[in-house]
């Protein structure tokens, strides 16, 4: 692998300055567009870029297609079935043929470990988007609808409410390097993995971990959850009944900050992890959140495939 690859796999490989500079970026790209002005010119202009799916997604999929066309860049939209991802041949082989046709790689995959192991193999950049380890992408669209309705995040607070999954990992990687004080509420047997609290603590993050979530709400200004059964998950009805109680609901919201905001990666099950006022509601930024996805993943596709600055 060259060192020089421009791959995006987890918030915490980059340091703070960078990942500020992407959510500016981002931010500087969505005005261009509501201007109707491209803040850059195509800056992917001829380059080829496979988007690969395992699992199914909506706003992944249909975010990075229209992001890289508005970058000039040409889509290969195709599914880990059709390719037999890491079946057919090794996930080794995959990525240097793959290589060999394409600029860049964004995927979807579960196993977190061929995502790195793709990305080891690749010479070209490899962009994660969503593996059950990390969502790195969603994250940064999340902290910049955040900073959208509330500004600069640094020193603000963030809880979490229920199942503890890809989304919050990349939440722990955000609140080290952007000084967010993250209060995670999660039942003992679905707690965030000890390495993953670890490095947090070793990066120096603010990282309260209970199992009330009245408790991880109290004095935040933004509440996050997510679904109670992700992509890979099985056991359905142990989740249902352990996450029951970390709903959020009006009376969690209430005992947040008076104008803290509800986000959620979406998509979303209205009356399990969310009450449908909530999410419907005043202080929902569900919608700015999925469009940001658009803008933040451009940012990062700059960075990756445009021309180095
Ligand atoms: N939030 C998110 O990644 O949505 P999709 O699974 O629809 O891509
Ligand atoms: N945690 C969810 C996120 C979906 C975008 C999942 O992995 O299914």
């Amino acid at each position: 692998m060259s060192t020089q690859t421009r791959h995006f796999l987890d918030i915490s490989s980059f340091d703070s300055a960078q990942i500020r500079r992407l959510i500016e970026d981002a931010k500087a790209l969505k005005a261009a567009r509501v201007k109707g002005q491209p803040a850059v010119e195509k800056p992917l202009a001829g380059k080829k870029i496979a988007v690969i799916f395992q699992q199914p997604s909506l706003r992944t999929r249909m975010s990075f297609d229209v992001g890289i066309n508005e970058l000039g860049g040409h889509v290969l939209m195709v599914s880990g079935d059709e390719i037999e991802l890491g079946q057919r041949e090794s996930i080794a082989d995959t990525a240097r043929v793959m290589s060999r046709y394409v600029d860049g790689i964004m995927i979807r995959m579960l196993s977190h470990h061929e995502l790195e192991e793709l990305a080891h193999y690749a010479t070209v950049p490899v962009i994660n988007g969503l593996t059950k380890r990390s969502h790195p992408c969603q994250v940064m669209a999340d902290v910049m609808t955040f900073e959208e309705r509330l500004g600069p995040i640094a020193g603000r607070t963030v809880a979490w409410t229920g199942d503890s999954n890809n989304v919050l990992a990349s939440w722990v990687h955000a609140a080290a390097r952007l000084d967010v004080k993250l209060q995670i509420a999660t039942p003992e047997q679905l707690a965030p993995p000890d390495a993953l609290m670890d490095w947090g603590r070793r990066e120096g993050a603010s990282i309260k971990l209970t199992r009330d979530p009245y408790e991880a709400v109290s004095g935040a200004d933004c509440v996050i959850t997510d679904c109670w059964v992700s992509m890979g998950d099985a056991d359905r009805e142990y989740r249902h009944n352990l996450l029951r109680p970390y709903q959020v609901d009006d009376r969690l919201m209430a005992a947040a900050n008076r104008d803290a905001i509800f986000m959620h990666c979406l998509p979303a099950k209205r009356g399990e992890e969310v009450a449908e006022s909530v999410i419907d509601g005043p202080r929902s930024a569900v919608w700015d959140e999925a469009e940001n996805r658009l803008h933040a993943q451009k940012a990062v596709l700059v960075w990756a495939l445009g021309n180095p600055t």
